[in-house]
């Protein structure tokens, strides 16, 4: 399924970056962003997920975050999150950069862990000026009662801590995986349609700056030419036969 150039970079590499997205967690039954499914009675997910949305109708956006709640709390890390912590536990350095907010690698014992779009575990006040704004915590209800809930600070509306569509990210985080992608020998790219910039640019950088880039993907991408290998393959059967690969036995 692999090269031999592959798997020998990938046992060399002294920094290993993955970037994932939501393909990674297709197996665990979370579905994906850009595959068929998307509404929610008769709304659009991204018609929801925005601040706009919030601020005019913050009870049903918590409906709806209600309702993704429950589906994501029944569900369990797959084969592909189980390896990509095997990596970490193997590889002198690692950092995993991940759109999803379903929070199924850490639950497989990722550690070094960083998340562009949030968590949807946890919750912060949605007035700016308020210091839980920028201070998120464990929410793990399912569902949230009652809806709108509020802020234990300044009484405002708490809100998921997510990336909504028309929002920035948090720079912060953003300058921390873009400096993992830069720094890494080794680059893995797993279960995302690279669209959504900035992640979609982090593998470029990466092979840009000297980094073995590797894509897995059971469909071709837009990066898929500008890989150094572009596996057609499940992540949830690919990473745990590469990880095997390069570190098993
Ligand atoms: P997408 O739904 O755009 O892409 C999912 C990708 O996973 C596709 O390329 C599929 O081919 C691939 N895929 C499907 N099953 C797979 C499997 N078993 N193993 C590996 N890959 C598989 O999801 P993302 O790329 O994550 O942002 O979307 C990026 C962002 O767009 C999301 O984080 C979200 C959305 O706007 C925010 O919510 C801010």
């Amino acid at each position: 399924m692999f090269s031999r150039e592959a798997i020998t970079a990938l046992q060399a590499a002294r920094s290993v970056t993955v970037l994932t997205g939501a393909g990674v967690s297709a197996e665990s039954g979370v579905p994906t962003f850009r595959g068929a499914g998307g509404l929610w009675r008769n709304y659009q997910a991204t018609s929801l997920a925005t601040p706009e949305a919030f601020a005019k109708d913050p009870e049903l956006v918590w409906e709806f975050y209600n309702y993704r709640r429950e589906l994501l709390a029944p569900l369990k890390p797959n084969p592909g999150h189980f390896a990509l912590a095997a990596l970490e536990a193997a590889a002198p350095g690692f950092a995993l950069v991940t759109q999803n907010i379903d929070n199924l690698h850490r639950i497989a014992g990722a550690k070094n862990l960083i998340e562009l779009h949030g968590n949807i575990w946890q919750v912060r006040c949605s007035d700016p000026v308020c210091e839980s704004a920028a201070a998120p915590r464990e929410n793990r209800e399912v569902p949230v009662s009652p809806i709108p809930p509020r802020c234990g600070i300044c009484g405002g509306h708490l809100r998921p801590h997510v990336v909504w569509f028309g929002e920035m990210l948090d720079p912060e985080v953003i300058g921390t995986a873009i400096r993992a992608a830069e720094e890494s020998d080794f680059f893995i790219v797993a279960g995302t349609s690279a669209v959504v910039q900035p992640a979609a640019g982090m593998p470029l950088l990466a092979r840009r700056a000297g980094a073995f880039v590797l894509e897995v993907n059971p469909e071709r991408t837009d990066l898929s030419p500008a890989m150094n290998e572009s596996v057609q393959a499940a992540s949830g059967e690919a990473l745990p036969t590469l990880v095997e690969a390069a570190f098993g036995g």
